[in-house]
């Protein structure tokens, strides 16, 4: 049982941005006095109480006369929700102009999308809508207000490249520094010397907004072919909205703890037993450890009625239905107490009213890439001090709080890095290359970036999409793979075996291969049940490996006539199911559009396995000789990687395989892996082998 201790506390604030120094202007907003002509609905009364309603018309002012805004506001306050409604109205959404939200991450889109449509009382779709990829809820001749993920809108502009029809772009949770922000914002920086009508806001909990500023400092003489009436001030303005967090208090372990799934899963009963009423909000890293930790929650809530009944238990990940996510933002019932357990999303990108109380496990799980082995994977990693504080400060919202830290004091004080690593410096560059070369940015790395990625990275992605045959010898898309590929909105990896099959004669199996890969994951939590699952995976389990098994499983879907029983007989996710059957469509219809054939290879799974491996090559392992614990090496690096649990060949072990990505926890494991012949990696990528693994022998 974890023991925790308490050494003071500590309040969040919102970040006071300095003076004015090296051109960058500093507006200390006066609140707002007018009432902006609202009506006094229950939801409106809402509206104008959140801390950013004080500064509408400072927003408002600073957005007319500045090409860049950047506000800085604590999470909560009100600044994706209400900055589109007061723009348009304000009038910046008339004469067909649209207002656009951008977010990193999908589920944060649906829900604000959701959030505003409601308080604006349209439905959704309608003058509120929102993007996702493969997800389109927008009426291009109503929609005024648009929320989509800065990857969507970087796909935008292949057909706009200077995004006409939005007036304002505004870039929101900055400070998460995901890879698709930081293009976007390199992007944007271009798109406003175009367009000095164009308005930039980027907003953030917490953000470096000096570097921001200097690097949205815009040239005057890039504005001036602009009327003079419209030219707006090429210094970005920064506003800062402060905040109404209440105290949280701070309580750290005393000892570091071994385990902290099951500390995590303590730490909330004994809130329960000791702590007065409030909601609890966990963070843990991702589906797996999270589905786990409710699972054991639930399972206490019935063996122990007494302790643990007034619990709700709740997971909070991406790829969580629409119906799951109602029940995470809907108002906590009378006598229950709500557990949230979430990845990061509810650090600052979605705010749960009713916190009182936050665990924090000191995890994250995160995206890294070794350019050295060429190896991308989710890693649980260390959270940074700046997340700490974000954390905790969700505890804060309605009332003082607590937030446990399942790590120790001396740790978050000498151990604990202050602040994260952009995305972009751990991320394989693969997919941010092909979209710049796509829109026509061939000095990759003399593009105007935020931070600069490493040129290890940027080599090594060049030299993958060589491979792959996207690229040519000077670097340019190849036609017409290069730009069929771009047009496919997947990784390039993906895209690749789907033009392969193409060739090969198998689309209509690839395309459904390619869907479920898009998908979180198809099944549902195995935690604790592997022996049940196991047995239940076998109906469908090929010999080949995972990507035939999905097969395998689609056309029971399709046979059962989709249905949600026979999925829940069958420990597969419903929800993520009909996804892979829309994706499909789509898939199809994506490729009709290019003109490209498709066709079913009825059962060859030779064929399948090689338009694979024309994608995967890259990512082929083999067996290492006297391994009793299925060890395996990539034959790229050698690195040392296993079979993950949840493939239908973990424990069959083939000698070679080829795997569709990596999730480290202290080992690598591969997850969707397929088995294969050697020969068909030489087969496929010639001058790839060649070099990595001259000896390569057929087995
Ligand atoms: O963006 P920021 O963190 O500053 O705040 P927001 O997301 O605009 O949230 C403002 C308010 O809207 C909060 O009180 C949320 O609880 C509420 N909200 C909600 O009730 N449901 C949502 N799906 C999103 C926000
Ligand atoms: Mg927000």
């Amino acid at each position: 049982m974890a023991r925790f201790w308490r050494p003071g506390s500590e309040r969040p604030r919102a970040t006071l941005v300095d003076d004015e120094e090296g051109g960058v202007l500093f507006v200390s907003a006066p609140p707002s006095s007018s009432s902006s002509g609202f009506g006094h609905s229950s939801l409106e009364r809402q509206r104008q109480r959140l801390p950013v309603f004080k500064y509408r018309d400072a927003i408002l002012y600073l957005v007319e006369n500045h090409a860049t805004t950047i506000i800085v506001g604590e999470t909560g306050s009100g600044k994706t929700t209400q900055i589109p409604q007061y723009l348009k109205e304000a009038g910046w959404a008339e004469g067909g102009r649209v207002v656009a939200c951008t977010q990193p991450r999908r589920l944060a889109v649906q829900s604000v999308a959701s959030r505003v449509a409601e308080e604006m009382g349209v439905k959704i779709g309608e003058e509120v809508g929102y993007t996702i990829r493969f997800e389109d809820q927008t009426n291009p001749s109503v929609t005024v207000i648009k929320f989509l993920t800065d990857g969507v809108l970087i796909r935008e502009m292949m057909d706009d490249p200077l995004l006409t029809k939005y007036s304002v772009i505004m870039v929101d949770e900055a400070h998460e520094r995901s890879l698709s922000t930081d293009m976007l914002l390199g992007l944007l920086k271009k798109i406003q010397r175009r367009r000095p009508e164009l308005r930039i806001i980027i907003s953030s909990a917490t953000i470096e907004a000096k570097s921001m500023s200097t690097f949205f400092q815009a040239r005057k003489k890039d504005l001036l072919h602009a009327a003079e009436d419209c030219v707006p001030s090429h210094l970005p303005a920064i506003l800062s909205v402060e905040g109404k967090g209440y105290t949280v208090e701070i309580h750290y372990v005393e000892e570091p703890v071994p385990d902290y799934l099951q500390a995590a899963v303590h730490t909330v009963l004994s809130i329960n037993d000791k702590e007065p009423a409030g909601d609890i909000l966990v963070f843990l890293t991702g589906q797996d450890d999270i589905d786990a930790a409710v699972k054991l929650l639930r399972e206490d809530t019935q063996d122990d009625r007494r302790r643990t009944s007034g619990l709700l238990v709740l997971p909070l990940y991406s790829g969580l239905s629409r119906d799951d996510q109602g029940l995470v933002f809907a108002p906590t019932p009378k006598g229950k107490r709500k557990v949230v357990i979430s990845t990061n999303i509810a650090e600052t990108s979605l705010t749960l009213e009713g916190v009182v109380y936050v665990v924090d496990s000191g995890f994250s799980k995160q995206r890294f890439y070794n350019p050295i082995s060429d190896i991308e994977s989710l890693v649980v990693t260390p959270i940074s001090k700046a997340s700490a504080r974000q954390r905790a400060g969700r505890a804060g919202r309605i009332r003082p709080g607590k937030c446990f830290r399942l790590y120790t004091e001396e740790y978050f004080l000498k151990e604990m890095p202050t602040e994260g690593i952009p995305e972009m410096q751990r991320s394989n560059l693969v997919s941010c290359v092909i979209q710049l070369k796509a829109l026509g940015i061939d000095n990759i790395l003399g593009f105007d970036w935020l931070a600069s990625p490493p040129p290890e990275a940027m080599v090594r992605a060049l030299e993958v999409l060589y491979s792959l045959g996207i690229l040519d010898e000077d670097a340019k898309l190849t036609s017409p793979i290069g730009y069929q590929v771009a047009e496919i909105p997947l990784d390039p990896m993906i895209s690749k075996m789907i033009l392969s099959a193409c060739n090969f004669g198998c689309s209509e199996e690839i395309i459904t291969i390619a869907a479920v890969l898009s998908v979180q994951s198809i099944w549902v939590s195995m935690w604790g049940a592997q022996k049940e699952f196991d047995e239940v995976k076998l109906h469908f389990a090929a010999a080949e490996g995972d990507h035939i098994t999905y097969l395998n499983v689609y056309k029971g879907f399709l046979n059962s006539g989709k249905s949600s029983q026979w999925c829940y007989k069958n420990y597969l996710n419903y929800q993520a199911m009909k996804k892979v059957v829309d994706v499909r469509d789509q898939l199809s219809r994506l490729l009709r559009r290019l003109g490209l054939a498709l066709k079913s290879c009825e059962k060859d799974t030779q064929i399948l396995r090689k338009a694979i491996i024309a994608g995967f090559f890259a990512n082929s392992c083999h067996l290492e000789e006297y391994s009793h614990n299925g060890l395996y090496k990539t034959v790229r690096s050698s690195e040392e990687v296993y079979i993950h649990p949840s493939s239908v060949l973990f424990r069959v072990n083939p000698k070679w395989v080829v795997y569709h990505s990596l999730v480290s926890t202290n080992k690598h494991y591969m997850r969707n892996v397929i088995a294969i012949d050697p020969s068909w990696l030489i087969e496929a990528a010639p001058h790839f082998y060649q070099l990595r693994a001259p000896n390569l022998a057929p087995c």
